[in-house]
């Protein structure tokens, strides 16, 4: 038998490969974000991208998979590592198979200059169930799971407000939605506050603030605006085992995109829901903090070592975890005082 008929394949080995990944997959977004965080605040987001990308390609050769990028640092032309295309993993012949998407650094600028809500992020999924969406931007409906079902991205701002704040049994004054501070959201901002509910604008990060709006506590009620599509795609996974929603349309920038858009088999015209963009039964996702955030905090270093606060999940198994962790990073390294707040 061969290498590749030996992998095994996620269909057949069912909530095992979320088992078996998960902790795998935290590893993978904790290292990404400590190898980011080291050199956040520098004022170079390339600085802390490649740091993010470095550590997270690492980590993920030393997986046990057979790993395909399908959403990444962009073409292989223009991306050095972790490439749409690129093969990830150590592809033995018990190797899952699995499609990758990541973004190492979520919010490079953010990052750069050490503002809240940067993340390292991934979502792992068997082969087939993630869109591969190209590099153009998307615009995005997003709702926590009371509102999921009950949104409509092609109704009036009003009324969509009107009911993701029924399902919560809030009035509209009440909700919060975050929108990225964009001037072509001008117009969508006006809307929103005209509608009544209050704008939360972000600088970068709509995979953040698209989890947020499905935890509850989080004071996050929606996300709307154009934003990234590969951003959407890692939003749907994590969305998608949250229980909450997310309706988006590509928006092509230009004819270039457009051309893309079409070669990859992707609609202008077309809804994508939250199961079009994760169709995958197997996914696991994970986000760590680079700079603390609404959700997660950011990583704090002492003397030997690191701390790092991340939410992983799985669809299957229905699992939501918050890991705070120790990491020592040196030989001999002990933990020499650990503060619980
Ligand atoms: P990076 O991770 O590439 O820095 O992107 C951050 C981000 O803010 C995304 O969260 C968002 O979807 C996208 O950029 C918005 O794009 P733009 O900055 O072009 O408006």
């Amino acid at each position: 038998m061969t290498k590749k008929t030996k992998a095994r394949t996620i269909a057949s080995a069912g909530m095992d490969m979320e088992r078996a990944l998960v902790l795998d997959t935290v590893r993978v977004t904790e290292q990404a974000a400590i190898a980011a965080s080291r050199v956040s605040g520098m004022g170079d987001s390339d600085l802390v991208d490649q740091a993010g990308v470095d550590a997270m390609r690492k980590v993920l050769n030393e997986l046990d998979i057979d790993g395909e990028i399908v959403i990444g640092e962009g073409e292989r032309d223009e991306a050095p590592m972790l490439f749409i295309g690129e093969k990830v993993g150590l592809n033995t012949e018990r190797a899952w198979k699995v499609e990758i998407a990541v973004d190492p650094v979520e919010g490079t600028d953010i990052a750069a200059r050490m503002i809240n809500n940067a993340v390292a992020v991934i979502a792992i999924a068997e082969k087939g169930g993630l869109f591969h969406a190209p590099d153009t931007y998307m615009e995005k409906l997003i709702v926590g799971p009371p509102a999921a079902g009950k949104v409509d991205i092609t109704w009036p701002v009003a009324a969509n407000l009107r009911s993701v704040a029924m399902s919560i049994e809030r009035k509209v004054r009440d909700l919060t939605v975050v929108i990225l501070d964009r001037e072509r959201h001008k117009g969508l901002i006006q809307e929103v506050r005209d509608a009544g509910a209050r704008v939360k604008l972000i600088g970068d990060g709509d995979v953040i603030a698209a989890i947020s709006a499905a935890v509850r506590g989080t004071n996050v009620h929606a996300v709307m605006g154009t934003g990234g599509a590969p951003e959407g795609v890692l939003a749907a996974a994590a969305l998608k085992c949250l229980g909450g929603e997310i309706q988006g349309r590509f928006v092509p920038r230009n004819p270039d995109e457009e051309k893309r858009l079409k070669a990859m088999g992707a609609n202008t015209e077309k809804i994508y829901f939250t199961n079009d963009l994760a169709p995958g039964k197997n996914i696991v996702f994970s986000a760590t903090g680079i700079t603390n955030g609404d959700l997660l905090q950011g990583v704090k270093f002492f003397k030997d070592g690191a701390r790092t606060h991340t939410v992983a999940m799985g669809y299957k198994s229905k699992v939501i975890r918050f890991s705070d962790t120790i990491h020592l990073l040196s030989d001999g390294a002990r933990v020499q005082h650990i503060n619980i707040k």
